[in-house]
């Protein structure tokens, strides 16, 4: 008996990389390095198995070329990039990186 027709349909999935700047435009008051302690630990309890498995990933950059006032970072694959995002507006995105709807 075959119940691949009763097998819940399969949510897409995909590795993901977050760069966060901590260049000295982004950083220029602490805020880049701020950001980017609180994001680790919030992606440390949010996303622990896709860290621990290397699916997410988190690195920091010197600068990537989109200064503004604000801390900038770059979602890979997509390449959407985003300044003066909060922590749970990063944690979404994260997640959606992660598992896109198509
Ligand atoms: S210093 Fe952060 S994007 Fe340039």
């Amino acid at each position: 008996m075959n119940n691949d027709d009763d097998a819940a349909p399969e949510t897409p999935s995909q590795s993901a990389r977050l760069l966060m700047c901590v260049g000295p435009r982004c950083d220029a008051d602490g805020a880049g390095r701020a950001l980017h302690a609180a994001v680790k630990t919030a992606l440390e309890t949010a996303f622990a198995a896709e860290l621990a498995t290397g699916r997410l990933r988190l690195e920091t950059r010197d600068c990537l070329r989109l200064c503004t006032r604000e801390p900038v970072l770059r979602l890979e694959p997509c390449g959407d990039a985003y300044s003066g995002a909060s922590v749970s507006e990063i944690l979404r995105l994260v997640g959606e990186e992660l598992s896109p709807t198509q």
